[in-house]
């Protein structure tokens, strides 16, 4: 894994969290974006690396569940890989249980894949490669 990519936040009211992280990092939002496989919808922040605020869209999406768990807060971290394919193999041969068998398309334009947190001491890592259809699609 080549370094961290994002954080991702799980929070209940985008506009809110929007607000107290342009207030907190000092600088606006660049992107919103949803995700619909996901039901989320998120919001991305420049700060060294990058922060995403991640909302539900509906009642019963992960990041609703995760909220109903464990409260607002840190919910994953992700890693830029150069190669997601060559890195899940890797990981799955060491034992990490992946929840993805193929990457699937995130926000901001990458591809990931992400890491089951029982194996990873309780956070749920995220995979993240940029996405070649993205960059043609968005040059
Ligand atoms: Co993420």
């Amino acid at each position: 894994m080549q370094r961290i990519e994002h954080i991702g936040i799980a929070v209940k009211n985008l506009d809110q969290a929007e607000a107290i992280y342009e207030a907190l990092l000092g600088t606006a939002s660049y992107k919103r974006e949803e995700v619909a496989s996901e039901n989320v919808i998120t919001s991305f922040f420049k700060a060294g690396q990058k922060i995403e605020l991640l909302a539900s869209t509906t009642e019963d999406g992960v990041i609703a569940k995760f909220i109903e768990k464990k409260g607002e807060g840190i919910h994953h971290i992700a890693f830029h890989v150069d190669d997601i394919y060559a890195e899940m193999q890797r990981l799955r041969e060491a034992g990490f249980t992946l929840l993805q068998d193929h990457p699937k398309k995130g926000a901001d334009g990458k591809l990931v894949c992400f890491v089951h947190p029982k194996g990873t001491g309780g956070v749920l890592v995220e995979l993240c490669t940029d996405d070649p259809e993205a960059i043609i699609s968005n040059p």
